[in-house]
């Protein structure tokens, strides 16, 4: 495929409806000139891949905040390792799990998080690659009368939920616990203020309000079906050193099974939310 120029900033498209791959240098960057270019790509494609690029925690501390980044991430650090052994996350590794499903980050919080960056730092022998689905472009694809009938519905998201997804015979004490993290009520169809819309699915879309449970199972599943099907999807498989970055507002992600104990570390920062869900 041919090498564009977009001003400074080199890439090459991954797939026309999902991704692109950033050919420019470390330096350029950390630099923080390309910054407006990168942002703009990220909200086009979705997924942005920088091969090989080996930053350091520092660097890509550097690099996300370049970006507009400066989130705290759940550990209260600038920097959270991803892992599913509980020796090295404890009990967040329990939740982790449900990242092998579709899911979106934060919607739970009414801003949710801009952006994820992922660096690859120890691969798992086999699995463990990142799958991605772009819910911008697929809810463009949709025929008419199906975005005429999803327009106004509202999906109760939670994390109880998408544990269910990993555990399906939990424990009072986990259904309570996982409950305590609360609910939120989001639109299934989520206008930005650039006017793009983009579907709110995943392992936390609970039901839709107002449809019974065998609607609302087929209506979200049959949503996240279309947007994960093969125009919209594109797979990383991770090379140690490789960063991806995804706007997290219209991606849906998952990994795809691993040995938890296989050592398999990313490490990932956030960029701070910019829009809510729903503008009020
Ligand atoms: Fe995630």
């Amino acid at each position: 495929m041919a090498t564009q120029i977009d001003s400074r900033l080199r890439f090459e498209q991954i797939k026309p409806k999902i991704g692109a791959r950033v050919l420019n240098s470390k330096q350029e960057l950390l630099s923080g000139e390309l910054s407006e270019d990168i942002l703009a790509l990220l909200e086009k494609s979705g997924v942005l891949v920088f091969p090989r690029i080996d930053f350091t925690d520092e660097e890509q501390v550097a690099f996300t905040n370049a970006l507009g980044g400066n989130a705290r991430e759940i550990s209260g650090n600038e920097v959270f390792k991803v892992s599913l052994d509980e020796s090295i996350n404890a009990k967040v590794a329990e939740y982790l799990k449900g990242s092998l499903y579709w899911h979106i980050d934060g919607t739970m919080n009414p801003v949710p998080i801009r952006a994820s960056m992922l660096t690859a730092k120890v691969l798992a022998p086999e699995g463990g690659d990142t799958d991605f689905a772009n819910t911008a472009t697929s809810y463009v694809d949709l025929p008419q009368e199906t975005k005429d009938r999803i327009a106004d519905l509202r999906v109760v998201h939670s994390l109880w939920r998408s544990q269910f997804y990993h555990t399906p015979e939990p424990t009072m004490e986990q259904i309570e616990d996982w409950q305590s993290k609360g609910e939120a009520e989001l639109p299934l169809v989520c206008t930005h203020r650039s006017g793009r819309k983009s579907m709110v699915l995943g392992n936390t879309a609970h039901y839709v309000i107002g449809k019974d449970p065998k609607e609302s199972y087929r209506i979200l599943h049959g949503l996240r079906e279309f947007a994960t099907s093969e125009p919209y999807s594109y797979r990383h498989k991770w090379t140690v050193g490789d960063t991806v970055i995804w706007d997290n507002r219209t991606s849906l992600h998952r990994a795809t099974p691993y040995d938890p104990y296989s050592g398999r570390m990313m490490h990932r920062t956030i960029l701070d939310g910019t829009e809510a869900w729903e503008e009020q």
